[in-house]
């Protein structure tokens, strides 16, 4: 498939849509991408045909949903470089992922008074699980800053690391875009005895992915910003890690013996996936990934490193200092994630504004309320691009923050 973003943009048919005459430009695919008539397709011929309870029945539609949701989990595997299938974990979203890991992974190895490093740019979700455990065991937290280009700053890292059992940290981050140095993190908590998690909720959409060479021991990642359904999230862990974890919810599909006395876990996946899963929705992802396995993820983070470099330039050629962009400043070393401000609008107001242009961005503190902390800010109106936007698409938000002028009085 060649990379043709108008062909790309004709797949997804939320796009197309026109709102009081005007068509919308989505730009908040951080928070959520669009999905491809692929996916839907996906989706609603597993529904029409094949839909049956998976893992149970003997008879003819139980095989093929068992047999559908068991092939998207291979492709899943492939497209994170996982060496088996059964190292990835079927959840509801990434936080739920992160959730299990602390819960599970907390649960079996950590202690009062057991250090786990994160940064300061995480997302809630890969902050407020390991506060749970501050509460419920007494673990410490130890921060990694972020400097003023909105870079980890590595300078105290082994002291950082020294005695920790365990650095969570995101990929890239979702305000700033910044994509962080995970192979040179994963080297450093493994040369101090730590395990290393690793968000990939921004990245996996984004980058090709590949958790070995990585060197991580376990990821979390979301089917939704990645061309797929709601409801459908994985933790990737390597087999002997996800074997050492205790259960993390209890029920059905779980166990391999239930008695009145207790119970014995099934093995891997199954283990871990307790309840009928999100069938229909694991498909769907598995079509996601077909879609961007064929337009090819060298492919498609050379287009956004591209489109983002436009959009920073362009952006600061017609406004000038008027307008922040906060993040790295070279774009091969962020993704598409452009939090502005802009002169002294409150980014809620710069989100309102664009709306009446179908222009949409997410404007808040984007569930990184110590990030924002760091920063001295509390909120950023954030403009998030992914494959199916162009250059046409940054002009329109160019033009609709200039209309803010207007409504603004400058
Ligand atoms: N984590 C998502 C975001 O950054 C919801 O917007």
């Amino acid at each position: 498939m060649t990379f043709d973003v108008a062909t790309i943009k004709a797949d997804f048919p939320l796009l197309s849509r026109v709102i009081d005459g005007k068509p919308i430009t989505y730009l908040d695919s951080a928070a959520s991408s669009q999905r491809p008539q692929s996916v839907l397709d996906a989706m609603d011929r597993y529904y029409r045909e094949s839909h049956a309870n998976v893992h149970r029945g003997a008879y003819r539609l139980a095989t093929e949903a068992t047999d559908a949701m068991e092939g998207a989990r291979q492709k899943i595997a492939d497209f994170i470089g996982a060496p088996h299938a059964h190292e990835v974990i079927f959840t509801k979203n990434a936080t739920e992922s992160m959730n299990l890991f602390a819960q599970s992974w907390g649960r079996g190895h950590l202690h009062a008074g057991d250090v786990v490093v994160l940064t300061e740019m995480e997302h809630h979700a890969n902050i407020v699980p390991w506060h749970m455990l501050t509460e419920s065991i007494g673990i410490e937290l130890r921060w990694i800053p972020v400097d003023e280009n909105g870079e980890l700053d590595l300078t105290d890292l082994d002291r950082l690391l020294d005695g920790a059992k365990l650095l969570s940290v995101t990929a890239m981050s979702n305000v700033l875009g910044t994509i962080t140095p995970i192979k040179r993190l994963a080297d450093a908590a493994h040369a101090a005895g730590a395990t290393i998690v690793v968000d990939g909720s921004q990245y996996v959409p984004h980058l090709p992915t590949d958790v070995v060479d990585l060197g991580i021991d376990a990821f979390v990642f979301t089917g939704h910003k990645m061309l797929g359904p709601t409801g459908v999230g994985v933790l990737w862990g390597k087999t002997e890690l996800l074997d050492a974890m205790p259960p993390f919810l209890g029920g059905g599909d779980m166990i391999l013996q239930v008695t009145k006395d207790g119970f014995t876990t099934n093995e891997l996946p199954h283990k871990f996936e307790a309840g009928t899963p999100a069938i229909a929705e694991i498909v769907g992802l598995g079509a996601a990934v077909d879609y961007l396995t064929a337009l090819g993820m060298e492919d498609v983070r050379a287009h956004e490193v591209s489109l983002t470099a436009y959009a920073m330039r362009s952006l600061k050629e017609r406004f000038g200092d008027d307008i922040t962009i906060h993040g790295p400043s070279e774009p091969a070393s962020r993704g598409g994630v452009l939090s502005l401000i802009y002169k002294d609008v409150h980014p809620h107001d710069i989100s309102q504004v664009l709306d009446q242009d179908n222009v949409y961005v997410r404007a808040g503190h984007h569930c990184a309320k110590p990030l924002m902390q760091v920063m001295g800010l509390n909120a950023t109106a954030r403009a998030s691009l992914y494959l199916y936007n162009d250059e046409a698409d940054v002009d329109t938000l160019a033009d609709a923050l200039a209309s803010a002028d207007d409504i603004f009085g400058f």
